[in-house]
């Protein structure tokens, strides 16, 4: 098939590609740029192991086109730490056990990144806020605004311990 050249901005680095203007951006960013961190899990849209973060927001990146992210800024699990000095998310995630088998994990780092961001610019969730039950209220609602991400391990609990002492 044709291709055209594509610039994505991956990480603070510059990559141009030639792809063929199907390929999602999940694809561009494994198999083109090599950055393999971002997982595939169902390629639809429906278990969030893909999600990467543009311009701030986390996105499934299956289900984006890489062409339609250019001139944005794209991070994905490699780049919110290294391996000196993990983004507080990652360190949260291994402090708590925030996994077991790993594969969901990257999609849970960036998902779970955006959902500090999201709290922090008053963005509601969908559930109703009960100031007489904090604690209760405090998971329900990470648990709600993280539903995006599939664990099939089943290590939520961690999870949410690992998002609740990000968030302070
Ligand atoms: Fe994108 Fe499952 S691989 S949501």
């Amino acid at each position: 098939p044709p291709t055209v050249p594509v610039t994505l901005d991956v990480n603070g680095t510059s990559h141009t590609l030639n792809l063929d203007t199907r390929t999602s951006l999940l694809d561009a960013l494994r198999e083109h740029i090599k950055l393999t961190g971002t997982k595939k899990g169902c390629d639809q849209g429906q278990c969030g192991a893909c999600t990467v973060l543009v311009d701030g927001k986390r996105i499934n990146s299956c289900l984006t086109l890489a062409v339609m992210q250019q001139g944005k800024r794209i991070q994905t699990v490699e780049g919110l730490g290294t391996p000196d000095s993990l983004h507080p998310m990652q360190a949260a995630f291994v402090k708590h056990d925030g996994y077991q088998c790993g594969y969901c994990t990257p999609g849970q780092i960036c998902s779970a990144v955006a959902v500090i961001a999201e709290i922090r610019a008053g963005i509601p969730s969908h559930v109703t806020p009960d100031l007489t039950a904090k604690p209760q209220l405090a998971d329900a609602e990470i648990r709600e605004r993280m539903s995006g991400n599939i664990c099939r391990c089943g290590a939520y609990s961690n999870i949410v311990e690992a998002i609740t002492e990000v968030a302070g």
